[in-house]
């Protein structure tokens, strides 16, 4: 089977794990973890980096840091993994989901759209006219690694108090390369973004998570929350309710191995994505997805958009012909809003992701897939 993505272990990670065995600093504590941190904030150009036991928990965290409680909403894009949908939730709160536009994100023009005429402010909040329940925040995620367009949102949410947390899980190494955002990396925007360390993400450490942030207050509290809030070591002394939300030196320590070989990941996925491009837009009634001309893609995920009356086959079809041809794909979440615990939830104008769900799928494009395998998708494709 070439898979779709997977891990590339190839640096010092046995290395710099063999030296946390080595010297017994298995768990959270230990030089790694500050050492991840601190190359996460080099690399990205964020003031604070705090390392977090996967990307859901550095998502729940940032939305409670920012004052999502029970009965606020947060706008959500329909089009996404489940996580940052579900951390909501977890905080009591509700989400209000938003269509996807042509890069697979959270429409803004739609979303600015809502807030303008489905919202108002008042005594320092918005309100949304139809439930009456504060917005306080909005989580927008960049899909496949394309960067969401943030910039028309940051006065709008500056001036109604909503607070951008962005969901960066999937966009390591996207950067901004247009208007007053250029040469930001995702993440690094809104007043806090999360990253994943998943074992399917741009680099993984097994599991793990990082919160993003240029504000002092925030990182401090994070840190606290994320470890139990701990006002007194010594005596035990808890004034909040905290979390076990910690990385472990081991982890720590693959990121640290995998991150220096980052660059080298952008340029395969980067060339991969090219080569698919140029290939596969030439097979009629397939065609590769566009990615944003405002922002330089890391490429994480290819998406592949099939058109059913020319290339005749749905996306069923296609995905059960790949498989028998060893290739594993997979289609875009089920949309959020249709799943069965938000199925009550509002929602404001989806047509475009129904759209965006049907006609496609994600094609291999792990760091390692080898130019020989790549070629086979492409010739599978082709030749159905
Ligand atoms: C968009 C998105 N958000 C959040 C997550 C959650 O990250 P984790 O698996 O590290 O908890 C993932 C992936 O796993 C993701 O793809």
């Amino acid at each position: 089977m070439i898979p779709l993505s997977v891990p590339s272990i190839s640096g010092n990670e046995w290395r710099y794990i063999k030296e946390c065995l080595d010297t017994e600093w298995v768990s959270s504590a230990g030089k790694y973890v500050d050492l991840f941190e601190e190359k996460i904030t080099d690399y990205t150009e964020s003031k604070y980096a705090i390392a977090c036991a996967n990307g859901t928990s550095a998502l729940q965290v940032s939305l409670r840091l920012v004052g999502v409680k029970r009965n606020c909403e947060v706008i959500v894009p329909t089009i996404t993994f489940i996580a940052p949908i579900n951390v909501v939730r977890y905080l009591g709160a509700e989400p209000l989901f938003m269509d996807a536009d042509d890069y697979y994100n959270i429409d803004i023009e739609k979303t600015i759209d809502f807030i303008k005429n489905e919202t108002k402010f008042e005594n320092g909040y918005t309100l949304n006219k139809h439930t009456l329940r504060h917005i306080n925040a909005i989580i927008p995620v960049n899909v496949f690694g394309n960067a969401v367009n943030l910039e028309p949102l940051l006065d709008i949410c500056r001036e109604r108090n909503i607070k951008i947390v962005e969901d960066a899980t999937e966009s390591l190494g996207t950067r901004y390369n247009y208007g007053q955002l250029t040469g930001k990396h995702c993440g690094t925007i809104g007043e806090l973004g999360c990253l994943s360390f998943n074992g399917n993400k741009m680099i993984t450490t097994g599991g793990g998570g990082m919160i993003l942030t240029d504000d002092k207050s925030l990182a401090e509290r994070a840190k606290y929350l994320t470890t139990q809030a701990k006002d007194d070591p010594i005596r035990y002394i808890h004034n909040d309710v905290g979390y076990n939300f910690r990385m472990t030196n081991i982890q720590a320590a693959m990121g640290v191995a995998q991150l220096e070989q980052l660059p080298g990941f952008l340029e395969k996925k980067r060339n991969n994505y090219q080569i698919y491009r140029e290939r596969i837009d030439e097979i009629p009634g397939l065609r590769i997805a566009d990615v944003p001309d405002y922002a330089d893609n890391n490429c994480w995920m290819v998406a592949m958009q099939v058109d059913k009356e020319i290339y005749s086959k749905d996306r069923e079809q296609m995905m059960k012909y790949l498989a028998d041809n060893k290739i594993e794909s997979r289609p875009v979440w089920y949309l959020n809003h249709s799943q069965k615990p938000y199925e009550d939830c509002m929602t404001y104008k989806i047509e475009k992701a129904d759209i965006l769900l049907n006609q496609t799928l994600n094609i291999p494009n792990s760091v390692n897939i080898t130019k020989e395998e790549v070629n086979t998708v492409i010739g599978v494709l082709a030749n159905a």
